[in-house]
C-alpha cells in the first residue's frame, strides 16, 4: 500500500469511526444469537445500581492526580473521546448505556451470587481482524472502573498488534512479554495505575519476534493463573487477537472464565461466527457483542451464549 493509500484508508476508517458514534451502533446481539443457534438467555439485573451521589464525588476526584497518594498516569479524555471511548466526564449516552447492559451479566458470572471458575477473568476476542475489540475492551474496562465497588486491570495481550497504548495515550512500556522473558519482575513493578482510581493497565510490553510463540507459551497460562490469584477481586479485561486468525488467542481463550466475542455487523458471516463459537465452546460462558450496527433502534438487549 502506497503512502498515499495509507492516508486514505485511515482518513476513511476515522470518517467511519465517526458516523457509526453518532449513531446508536453497538448492540448486543438477539436476532442474531438464534439465527446461529445459541441459547437465548436475557440476563436478569441485579447487580447494584451506583449510588448517583457517590459517583458524581468520585468523578470529580478522579483528576485531582497530585491529590493522589500513588503517582497515577493521566488519561487525556479528550483523547479518549477521540477513540470512541466513554470517560467519567461523559453524560449518560447511548454508548454509556450500551456498555452498562454489557458489563452486567460479565460482573453476575464473576461477583453474583453463583460466580463461575475464573469468572473475573474476561476475554474479548473476535472471528477477525478490526471487528472492534480494543473498542469493546477498553469502553467495558472504562464502563466497570466508573462503579464504584469494581476495579479493573485492563491487559493487551494482543502482543503484535497492541492497541490500548494508542488509545490511552500510553508511552512504551514494561508489560507482559516482559513478565514472560524475565522472571525477577513482578505482575505490581509493570502495572500503570491510571488518574481512574479504580482503572490499571497491564501493556504488552516491549516487543519481541517471539511475542505470538510467548503468548502461547505455558509461561502465559502460569502468568493468568498468577494474575487471577492475586487480583482475585478485580475484574481482568484482556484484548486479544482475533480468534480464527492467531492460534495464540485459541490457547488464551481455553483459560478464562469469560468471553466476549465481538462480531461486526454486515461484515462477519454467520458461518464464521459459528466455527469461532466451535473453537471456544470449552468456555463456560460466552457473550456475543454485535458491533458497528448502523442503526438500532431495538430495546437494550444481551444473550449469553451457551454451548450445546
Ligand atoms: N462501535 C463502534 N463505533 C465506532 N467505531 C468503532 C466501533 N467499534 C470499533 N470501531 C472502530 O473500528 C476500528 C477497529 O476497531 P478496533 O481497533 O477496536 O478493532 P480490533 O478488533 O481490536 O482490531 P484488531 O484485530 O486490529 O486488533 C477502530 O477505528 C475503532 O475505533
Ligand atoms: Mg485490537
Amino acid at each position: 500500500m502506497s503512502m498515499i493509500e495509507k492516508i486514505a484508508a485511515k482518513q476513511k476508517e476515522e470518517a467511519m469511526r465517526d458516523k457509526l458514534l453518532s449513531e446508536n451502533n453497538l448492540s448486543i446481539i438477539e436476532k442474531a444469537a438464534s439465527t446461529f443457534g445459541a441459547g437465548k438467555n436475557i440476563s436478569a439485573t441485579t447487580v447494584e445500581e451506583i449510588v448517583p451521589e457517590a459517583k458524581t464525588a468520585s468523578i470529580k476526584g478522579l483528576n485531582n492526580v497530585s491529590g493522589l497518594k500513588t503517582k497515577r498516569l493521566p488519561l487525556d479524555f479528550a483523547r479518549l473521546r477521540h477513540y470512541g471511548i466513554i470517560t467519567p466526564e461523559d453524560k449518560k449516552t447511548t454508548i454509556t448505556e450500551q456498555f452498562r447492559v454489557i458489563k452486567r451479566p460479565l460482573l453476575m458470572s464473576a461477583f453474583g451470587p453463583n460466580p463461575i471458575k475464573n469468572g473475573n477473568l474476561i476475554m474479548i476476542t473476535s472471528s477477525l481482524a478490526g471487528e472492534g475489540k480494543s473498542f469493546c475492551a477498553v469502553n467495558l474496562a472504562m464502563s466497570i472502573a466508573m462503579e464504584m465497588d469494581n476495579t479493573v486491570l485492563l491487559v493487551d495481550a494482543d502482543v503484535s498488534r497492541p492497541m490500548i497504548p494508542k488509545i490511552l495515550g500510553l508511552e512504551e512500556n514494561k508489560g507482559l512479554l516482559d513478565l514472560l522473558l524475565n522472571d525477577k519482575l513482578s505482575v505490581p513493578e509493570v502495572l500503570i495505575k491510571t488518574s481512574i482510581e479504580k482503572l490499571s493497565v497491564l501493556t504488552a510490553g516491549t516487543q519481541h519476534p517471539n511475542a505470538n510463540e510467548l503468548l502461547a507459551s505455558q509461561s502465559m497460562g502460569l502468568l493468568l493463573k498468577e494474575i487471577v490469584k492475586r487480583y482475585e477481586d478485580r475484574i481482568i479485561i484482556v484484548d486479544s487477537p482475533p480468534l480464527l486468525l492467531t492460534s495464540e488467542a485459541r490457547v488464551l481463550a481455553n483459560q478464562m472464565g469469560q468471553i466476549v466475542l465481538v462480531v461486526e455487523a454486515g461484515e462477519t458471516s454467520q458461518q464464521t461466527v459459528r466455527e469461532t463459537l466451535r473453537q471456544i465452546e470449552s468456555c463456560e460462558v460466552v457473550n456475543l457483542i454485535y458491533n458497528k450496527a448502523r442503526s438500532f433502534s431495538d430495546k437494550d438487549l444481551y444473550v449469553t451464549y451457551e454451548p450445546y
